[in-house]
């Protein structure tokens, strides 16, 4: 008997896939191992919207890293996650989503791409002279120096990961990289206390005083201790406090030159 259809009947779940009827058929044994009314929350690589449940499942086994996917049949939401589901990694209920690993649905894929395997981080992508590998995920977005866990939507080219920054003499700020196309997570790190007005920042309540800064003509990373004035103003000034009285020549002299005379 002949399992794969295109599926017609009433069957509740079968109404998940009515929308992809006409392009992708589905093997009607894999209904039974999608799991209903659940979803990973975490691990997430992409959600956009596609058009059916083949096609989510689809994308899943195009991208190397994606281990298991959520669909959300009536809003057409798919989510690809780089995890499978277990004890301790649970699911949760969420009304209207299924929730299914990608090792069911390789075999019912019936395009090329689910016999390539491409390295971490590609997807496949078919094409007519054959199947391409192609990066595009950063994968997890780095640990960064003074920057909390990260928050992403998504790991692909064109996602961002935000961290919020903290520490002693650091920018309490968001920090915001991005997935670029050479795979890579790039942007903005946290930053250290540059100038008073970085100081300022960081709490309106202080007042003038000597305060270690980290300038960025010092790349950012080697501190100076500098005298913030009017720190209370719109304008603060940084000043350099000198231990023992300076003097400076204004305008330079040239060096003396020794003159002959004859
Ligand atoms: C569905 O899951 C069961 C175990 O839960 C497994 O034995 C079976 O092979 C899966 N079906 C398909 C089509 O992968
Ligand atoms: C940063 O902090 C805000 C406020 O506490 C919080 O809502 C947000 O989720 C945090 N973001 C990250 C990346 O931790």
């Amino acid at each position: 008997m002949n399992m794969t259809l295109c599926f017609v009947l009433g069957l509740s779940l079968l109404l998940y896939f009515k929308t992809v009827a006409q392009t992708l058929c589905t093997d009607t044994r894999l209904l039974h191992n999608v799991t209903k009314g659940q979803m990973l929350p975490t691990h997430k690589i992409q959600s956009f919207t596609a058009p059916g449940l083949m096609i989510c499942a689809r994308e899943c086994v195009y991208q190397t890293n994606c281990l298991s996917f959520n669909f959300g049949p009536e809003s057409g939401q798919c989510d690809l996650t780089r995890a499978v589901a277990g004890p301790s990694l649970p699911l949760v209920s969420k009304t209207g989503y299924l929730y299914a690993s990608k090792s069911d649905w390789v075999t019912a894929i019936a395009e090329n791409c689910k016999h390539v395997n491409c390295a971490p981080n590609h997807i496949c992508v078919p094409s007519k002279t054959g199947n391409m590998c192609v990066l595009n995920d950063c994968g997890i977005p780095p640990v960064i120096d003074f920057g909390s866990s990260s928050e992403y939507r998504g790991t692909v080219i064109g996602y961002t990961a935000t961290y919020n920054c903290s520490g002693i003499g650091v920018k309490a700020e968001v920090a915001p990289l991005t997935c670029l196309d050479t795979g890579a997570w790039e942007g903005r790190h946290c930053r250290r206390v540059s100038s008073c007005e970085d100081v300022q920042d960081c709490d309106s309540s202080y007042v003038d005083g000597e305060y270690w800064i980290y300038p960025n003509a010092f790349g950012n990373d080697e501190r100076v201790k500098v005298y913030c004035h009017r720190l209370t103003s719109d304008s603060p000034m940084d000043y350099i406090t000198l231990p023992n009285m300076n003097r400076l020549l204004w305008p330079p002299q040239k060096c003396p030159i020794l003159t002959v005379t004859w």
